[in-house]
């Protein structure tokens, strides 16, 4: 601890919040993610509910693994106390539809609760100096898992949910506001170098971007039911060739989220694919915005500011809300940026000039493959701590049991 003592107090200080700070957020995030499966079927805890995804219990099992692998071994070299998990619990473990045969739900939760406490009290005198940028990185990873298990559940108990009416007035705030927000031409510094900055944010670049318009909110349900109502799914001149393809042998007819009741009709569209999001932007005569112009819309929205603005997200057991009930005094850019529901956007998962992986290249450098789609700003069921203007999310085309929609964009 030689740097330590020897470097001026405000360094030592800034340590010091900076464990605090962690210790607090690895707590929020923990009752977050305890408070999601409260009330967990054994069938919820067990059985894979799609294929694409794990089982809510593999999910809490894989939190605790990833917490032992990363925290315990990797830095303070100790092995996990309970080997036998690897296999079934790293992520490169075992197929999905393997994942269905495991330790009972109090074994797994006493599992949680061990490690955790060895991480704590390994937390009280780790050498954050060198490592906050891994905390930082395992935090979030369960935050992220947390929205995982709320999609899976929602498959499991969607459409019973569905008669639940939403509490949320239509806003007044959105009476009188244009459509689209003009975004003028200019460079912005686009990613991230935060201590939170994940690899695929990195490193931070400027980037130059001519003027173009962005909905001033996602695609409502009103919005997106003329789409519907006007027989979108059924004329192949809106799609691409792949999502006119997925749109025919899948037999789809409306978002995996889908409200009959006109009460939802404010609240963002949610549960499309990006073959959706797409078509219903080439009927309105508009597109997909790129990523880029995502992220500079949401530092113009706050006047510079890449810090996270109000919205509804950190709410895992909650549902969307009517676009615009947040942020309704701004006035410039777009509502809705944070929270409520994910975005695709245009842009193919890649990444940035100069990138390098962390902590391995399973996190994000496998699917720079040019196969999966860039989704921004996070939803209802996203942690703040795991959401910030740089965030990138990605997700193959078809996949909609995220809580995802989209705004559209045009050139000007
Ligand atoms: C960024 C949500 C696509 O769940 O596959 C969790 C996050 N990576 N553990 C995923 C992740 C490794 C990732 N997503
Ligand atoms: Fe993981």
């Amino acid at each position: 601890m030689v740097i330590l003592s020897s470097a001026p107090s405000s360094t030592s200080t800034a340590l010091a919040e900076a464990r605090e700070q962690l210790r607090a957020d690895l707590q929020t995030c923990r009752q977050a993610t305890l408070a999601l499966v409260a009330d967990l079927t054994p069938t919820e805890y067990a059985q894979q509910a799609h294929p694409d995804f794990s089982p809510v219990g593999w999910h809490l099992g894989h939190i605790a693994f990833t917490e032992s692998l990363w925290i315990l071994e990797k830095l303070q070299g100790n092995a996990c106390p309970h080997p036998h998990y690897r296999q079934l619990f790293a992520a490169d473990g075992l197929p999905k539809a393997e994942r269905q045969n495991l330790p009972d739900w109090p074994t797994i939760q006493a599992f949680l609760a061990e490690i955790r406490d060895r991480t704590l009290t390994y937390l009280d005198t780790a050498p954050l100096q060198d490592q906050l940028r891994l905390w930082r990185w395992l935090l979030q990873h369960e935050c992220q898992h947390a929205e995982t298990m709320a999609l899976v559940l929602a498959q499991h108990r969607w459409p019973q949910e569905q008669s639940v009416m939403p509490a949320w007035p239509q806003p007044a705030v959105m009476q009188g506001k244009v459509e689209a927000v003009l975004i003028p031409a200019g460079t912005v510094t686009l990613g991230s170098e935060a201590i939170d900055a994940l690899d695929n944010e990195r490193p931070s670049h400027q980037v130059h971007l001519g003027a173009y318009g962005l909905d001033r909110t996602p695609v409502t349900v009103g919005a997106y039911r003329q789409f519907i109502t006007a027989g979108g799914y059924q004329k192949s001149n809106y799609w691409t060739a792949q999502g006119w393809d997925w749109v025919q042998s899948q037999k789809i007819t409306q978002p995996l989220y889908w409200r009959e009741s006109l009460a939802w009709d404010a609240h963002p569209v949610c549960g499309v694919s990006w073959y959706e999001a797409d078509a219903y932007a080439r009927f309105v005569g508009k597109r997909l915005p790129t990523e880029a112009e995502w992220e500079k819309a949401a530092h113009f929205s706050s006047n510079g500011a890449v810090a996270l603005a109000a919205g509804n997200y950190s709410n895992p057991s909650g549902h969307t809300t009517p676009v615009g009930s947040y942020g309704g005094d701004r006035t410039q850019g777009c509502d809705d940026l944070f929270g409520n529901v994910w975005e695709w956007t245009d842009s193919w998962f890649a990444g940035y000039d100069g990138f390098e992986a962390y902590p391995y290249r399973g996190y994000s450098q496998i699917y720079f493959d040019g196969a999966h789609r860039v989704l921004r700003g996070g939803s209802w069921a996203t942690q703040g701590l795991a959401l910030r203007s740089s965030f990138r999310n990605w997700y193959h085309p078809q996949v909609r049991q995220m809580f995802a929609g989209f705004r559209c964009a045009q050139s000007v």
